[in-house]
């Protein structure tokens, strides 16, 4: 099965909320070229007026509106629920010029289930078909889906990717957990492989794919189309000089390469007016996972956690090498 929106065996960033916003993805693009799909975190749906073009420009970023490839790269993701604008939306992301939408129908988190958008949708396979027949509609551009295997059950995976195949996703991305796992267990491959065997359509399988050897795996033991990284992604912006080229770091490489990662972003977040105590935010939300594996990469870590400035980011990771 092929697509022309991914190639086969593609290597997708992740969304990721409060992580991949352009600013982000702009020194993912720069410093850590490689990646098939870059995707924007989740834009609530409104279910009361509109937001203004200004804010859904700042969304996917206006340096990824006026790059035609990477407009055509990137996944526009937006999380709705049964009561929200979703063709109102979908209709003026289109006019800005938006590409490709993606809908989530895995976020796990309470609030958002509440609210019932995300991976509560699931809860109702009909209200997942109206939702989704209606964007399909709307929007002329691509558009695909971001799933968990179920809300409570596994098992559901069939039903959800027959339904989606009907309504028209070109592509859906299977995050092999259901909601109510969480993150908690291990992610379960077999009803990512449970989806290829239903779907028409491309799925890119999710979870637990932390270096090249799991996407490898992942695509032999599922037979999924591609795959897609977020918390890897962290640890490894550059995942596809490891994918593609074959390449390992030494702990003096990585730790060179994420000094260089969060000093460029450091660098965008001032240039786009951020002042430092929100630059040292930012950075301390990024790096979660990014000095792991490094010898002395934990300790590191909690003293980038407990430093009040860049600068003194800087002298830590200078002083680590
Ligand atoms: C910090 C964080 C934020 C996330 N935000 C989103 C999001 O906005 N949209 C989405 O579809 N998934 C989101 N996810 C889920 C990931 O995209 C992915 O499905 C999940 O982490 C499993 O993949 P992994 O094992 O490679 O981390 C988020 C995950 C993390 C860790």
């Amino acid at each position: 099965m092929q697509t022309d929106l991914v190639p086969a065996q593609g290597l997708l960033f992740a969304p990721m909320e409060g992580v991949t916003d352009s600013v982000y993805r702009q020194v993912v693009s720069e410093i850590c070229p490689g990646w098939d799909v870059l995707a924007c975190d989740f834009l609530r749906v409104p279910s009361a007026g509109h937001y203004p073009k200004k804010h859904l420009i700042k969304h996917i970023g206006q340096q990824f509106l006026e790059n035609t490839d990477w407009n055509k790269r990137t996944m526009y993701q937006i999380l709705t629920s049964e009561r929200a604008f979703t063709v109102d939306l979908v209709k003026q992301v289109a006019d800005i010029g938006v590409h490709w939408v993606d809908l989530n129908l895995g976020c796990p988190s309470k609030t958002v289930c509440k609210s019932g958008g995300g991976s509560s949708l699931l809860r109702d396979l009909k209200v997942v078909e109206r939702i989704v027949t209606d964007i399909r509609k709307s929007f002329s551009g691509r558009f695909t889906c971001k799933v968990r295997a179920g809300f409570s059950n596994g098992d559901q995976i069939t039903d959800i990717i027959k339904l989606l195949n009907d309504c028209g996703a070109e592509m859906i991305t299977v995050h092999g957990r259901t909601r109510e796992m969480m993150y908690k267990e291990p992610a379960r491959w077999e009803w990512i492989e449970e989806a290829v065997r239903v779907s028409q359509v491309p799925i890119v399988g999710n979870g637990d794919v932390w270096n090249a050897q799991d996407a490898q795996r992942m695509l032999c033991e599922t037979g999924c189309y591609a795959v897609m990284v977020a918390r890897g992604a962290l640890k490894t912006p550059w995942f596809p000089q490891h994918y593609y080229q074959n390449v390992t770091d030494a702990p003096e490489t990585r730790i060179a390469m994420a000094r260089q990662f969060l000093k460029r972003y450091a660098e965008l977040l001032t240039e786009s007016g951020v002042n430092d105590a929100g630059v040292v935010r930012q950075i301390k939300s990024v790096s979660r996972y990014i000095f792991d594996e490094l010898p002395g990469g934990e300790v590191l870590r909690r003293k980038v956690l407990l430093s009040q400035t860049s600068a003194n980011i800087f002298n830590e990771i200078n002083a680590s090498y």
